[in-house]
């Protein structure tokens, strides 16, 4: 019997270290196949997933977050159900955030923002980035060894974020501790003073809401300033709230995606010296190496759609108010699109065609972003850094290795990883 008959994707711990073999035996069983789980058909092509991600007039994105978990207060029956969407979508989890909205308010939204992430703002946030990866650096290098996701990738990409959007470099230390990501012993604010609050992140909101007040009270030559007047495409200005939610979502869109990319980059390298080495001599080859791990271990492992209305794919029928599971990290290993998927090679052909991003509407805005940090960050590193190795007192013995990730069906990514290495000069 195949597994997925057996498994649940979305509880069996057996799927956390690597789910990859099983979505192999999805995908031979048939690139659209529905589970016997929450009424949820899972897409581990490549093709069926571009056909859905492009199609939001057919696939709502009101269920992209929650997937399976979002409910209705009236059941969702017949072969259309977008009124039904439409008129309860704000009875749905994270119904607020851009990611979960369709046309036109969709479109409204990530307008304001696509004026926020320009090429010309994205190239004076690179400037940053590269000295806060030696900023970051600098706390641990000279001891030889390092939690990298604690000690480098989450602080890192947090403060990228912060830059991103302009928050002035005096107040930094104030979000690594809101964060828990200071690294001053003794300082309020660790993660965990701030226990599973769901208000946690409160001061966040309330941090962005006087900066953007206080802009639009007295305008400053500064970019939290253009970002507190940006407007809709009809002129208007958002309400402080709207404008609000676009910025504290970056961090929650931005942080941990990025950490995990740059772990899973880090761990790749750390397992092959000679990469380190080819990297070392061929800088120019970092930008593919970052694309392959994104391929590889995709770190948004699932996105969803809701059918408005009955359709097919891939030839398979999707009835109205399924629930659709786009798996980027299975369909990034389908062997009609990527030539033996699972080898890790950054001289494959196409190798930026990944879907990684997402793609359509949604595709992800930060993704030049996440490049960027990658491709400093594993410059830095290994510029400054020989030797890279796994600590084998956390992960074992070479041949007999042990790693946690994240226990979680939304994301993929190491939950720590380990390193030593020798600093250089
Ligand atoms: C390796 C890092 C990242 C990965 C793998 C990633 C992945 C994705 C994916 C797959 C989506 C599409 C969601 C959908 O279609 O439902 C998305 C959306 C989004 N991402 Fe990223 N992301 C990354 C980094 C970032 C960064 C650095 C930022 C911003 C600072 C960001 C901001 C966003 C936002 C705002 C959206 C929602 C866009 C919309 O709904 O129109 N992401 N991301």
């Amino acid at each position: 019997m195949s597994t997925y008959e057996t498994i649940d994707f979305f509880s069996d711990p057996s799927l956390v270290a690597d789910p990859y073999p099983y979505f192999d035996d999805l995908r031979d069983v048939a690139p659209v196949l529905p589970l016997p789980h929450l009424g949820v058909v899972a897409i581990t092509g490549y093709d069926e997933a571009v056909e859905v991600y492009r199609d939001p007039d057919t696939f709502s994105s009101c269920n992209s977050v929650v997937g399976p978990y979002a409910t209705f207060p009236v059941p969702l029956e017949g072969d259309d159900v977008g009124d039904v969407i439409d008129q309860y979508r704000d009875k749905l989890p994270m119904f607020e955030h851009m990611v979960t909205m369709d046309p036109p308010q969709h479109t409204r939204e990530r307008a304001v923002l696509m004026k926020l992430i320009t090429p010309k703002r994205l190239k004076e946030n690179e400037d940053f980035i590269w000295r806060a990866a030696d900023q970051q650096l600098d706390e641990f290098i000279a001891e030889g060894k390092c939690e990298f996701i604690r000690a480098y990738t989450q602080p890192f990409a947090m403060l990228v974020v912060a830059d991103l959007l302009g928050v002035p470099e005096s107040d930094h230390e104030m979000f690594r501790q809101g964060f828990g990501l200071s690294a001053s012993p003794g300082m309020m604010g660790a993660g965990d003073q701030h226990g599973d609050n769901l208000n946690a992140l409160s001061w966040l909101d309330d941090t962005f809401i006087r900066y953007v007040e206080e802009r639009r009270r007295e305008p400053r030559d500064d970019y939290l300033t253009h970002m507190a007047l940006a407007t809709y495409p009809d002129g208007t200005l958002p309400d402080v709230e709207s404008v609000v939610r676009t910025a504290t979502f970056l961090f929650a869109a931005g942080q941990e995606t990025t950490a995990r990319l740059l772990a899973a980059a880090l761990k790749y390298l750390a397992e092959n010296p000679a990469v380190q080495d080819e990297l070392r001599q061929h800088k120019e080859r970092v930008p593919e190496f970052i694309e392959e791990t994104l391929r590889v271990e995709s770190p948004v492992k699932t996105d969803f759609r809701l059918a408005r209305r009955t359709t097919t794919i891939g030839g398979v029928e999707i009835k109205a108010g399924m629930p659709v599971m786009l798996l980027n990290g299975a369909a990034n290993r389908d062997p009609r699109q990527f030539e033996c998927p699972a080898k890790f090679d950054i001289d494959r052909a196409g190798i930026r065609t990944h879907i990684a991003f997402g793609r359509g509407t949604h595709s992800c805005p930060g993704g030049p972003l996440a490049r960027v940090e990658g491709r400093i960050s594993v410059e830095r590193i290994l510029d400054r850094m020989r030797d890279i190795r796994l600590s084998d007192e956390h992960h074992g013995p070479a041949g007999a290795r042990r790693f946690d990730y994240e226990p979680t069906w939304i994301l993929r990514g190491l939950s720590k990883l380990h390193l030593e290495f020798t600093p250089v000069g």
